[in-house]
Formats: structure tokens, C-alpha cells, sequence
């Protein structure tokens, strides 16, 4: 199985994000993890277009986009002229979810679902095998910072037990409160691609990617 780690920029200083990115890079991420909020499906507002367009431009990083808006079905165009490589919708925010991930594929981009921490796997069993990735969100979706809610881990080995009796090759994805001393939990349950914000964008940023680089490695 690959092992990716996605930092999440919603932690980057906004004043250097060029210099956060390169540094990410530089010590070997290989996705950007980019977080749409609208302040409707979540309480918060992040960024939107104009700053991906202006990231895209800037790294060829795969930007690995999860939207936290309602309806995503009506920016699936734009996300993709702006440059987004995966785009990653929410179950409970949209209307049309198959139609949607159709789509998203249509458009050249990978495409995901999301569910927050109160929503069952279950509601997965139609999409399952029309996604390359579902993102479980092991925080309530919103704000960075917070802590990982312990729940997750089971609902992350019972999504890796769906996965595999299916034959399936679908990357799980964890967002929200993954830390160093979390990261071997998450992972030995079943978790491939790893969202960290705050854990990557605070203090030296390439020694913390390099960390967690050195504990995903020791899965492979
Ligand atoms: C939260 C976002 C996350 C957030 C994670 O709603 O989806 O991607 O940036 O931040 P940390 O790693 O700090 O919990
Ligand atoms: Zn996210």
C-alpha cells in the first residue's frame, strides 16, 4: 500500500505560503491538502478560487482539495480549471453524490467522498467502488487545531475491512488532530493518506514532515 501525507495549508502562515509549501515539499510530501469551508456546512470560512489558482501556478504538489461546502455539485467545473487534482465532497452536503463523483471524474480529477465522525460507513456500501478515496473526519469538520476523537480508529479498521472484501483499491484518508504520537494508530488501523495541519505547520516545518515521513516508512 503507498503511504501519503497530505499537510494541510488551512495551518500555513498565509503572509509565506509559497515558502511553507516549498519547505513541505522540499522534505518530501507529496499532496497538499486544501481545505474549501463556506460558513454554512461548517461554522467557518477558509478560502476558495483564487488562492488555489494562485497555488497551483506555484507547486506542482498533487492538491488533494476537500470541499466543506454545501452543494459542492455546483463548483466541480470551476475547482477543476483552478487546478485541483482530487476533489473530495461531502456525504452529508450533497444532493446528487453519483452524479457528482461522475463529474468529477469527467473533469480529469480523482475524485472522494467525505463523512464527518457522525456519519455511519454504511451510507458508503453504493459509492464504494466509484471513488479512489474516502476521507474520514476524525474531528468535527470546521477548524484546525483540534483533537482526534478516538471513535475514529474503529470506524477507520471497519472502512479498511469494507475495502479489502471487496477487492477494492480505495485510499483511506484521516483528517483532523493527527499528531506524531497518534500517527501509528491511525495508520495500523487502516488510514493511507494522512492529513496534518497544525503538527506540520508549526515550528520547523521540513523536520516535522521528515517525522512523520520516517514513521509512515516504517509501515511499508
Ligand atoms: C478541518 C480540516 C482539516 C484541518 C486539520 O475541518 O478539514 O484538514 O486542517 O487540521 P489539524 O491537523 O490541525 O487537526
Ligand atoms: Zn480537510
Amino acid at each position: 500500500m503507498k503511504f501519503i501525507l497530505s499537510p494541510s495549508i488551512l495551518s500555513a502562515d498565509f503572509t509565506h505560503l509559497g515558502e511553507d509549501i516549498r519547505q513541505v515539499k522540499a522534505a518530501g510530501a507529496q499532496y497538499l491538502h486544501y481545505d474549501v469551508m463556506d460558513g454554512a456546512f461548517v461554522p467557518s470560512i477558509s478560502f476558495g478560487m483564487p488562492v488555489l489558482r494562485s497555488v497551483r501556478k506555484f507547486t506542482d504538489l498533487v492538491l488533494d482539495v476537500h470541499l466543506m461546502i454545501e452543494k459542492p455539485e455546483r463548483y466541480v467545473d470551476e475547482f477543476a480549471d483552478c487546478g485541483a487534482d482530487m476533489l473530495t465532497i461531502h456525504y452529508e452536503a450533497c444532493e446528487d453524490l453519483q452524479g457528482t463523483l461522475r463529474r468529477i471524474r469527467e473533469k480529469g480529477m480523482k475524485c472522494g467522498v467525505a463523512l464527518k465522525p457522525g456519519t455511519s460507513n454504511a451510507v458508503l456500501s453504493d459509492v464504494l467502488d466509484q471513488v479512489d478515496m474516502i476521507l474520514l473526519m476524525t474531528v468535527e469538520p470546521g477548524f484546525g487545531g483540534q483533537s482526534y476523537l478516538p471513535a475514529s480508529t474503529e470506524k477507520i479498521r471497519e472502512l479498511r475491512r469494507m475495502v479489502e472484501e471487496r477487492g477494492l483499491n480505495v485510499d483511506i484518508e484521516v483528517d483532523g488532530g493527527i499528531k506524531k504520537e497518534n500517527l501509528s494508530e491511525v495508520l495500523g488501523a487502516g488510514a493511507n493518506v494522512i492529513v496534518a495541519g497544525s503538527a506540520i505547520f508549526a515550528g520547523d516545518i521540513e523536520q516535522n514532515v521528515k517525522d512523520f515521513q520516517v514513521i509512515m516508512d516504517g509501515r511499508k
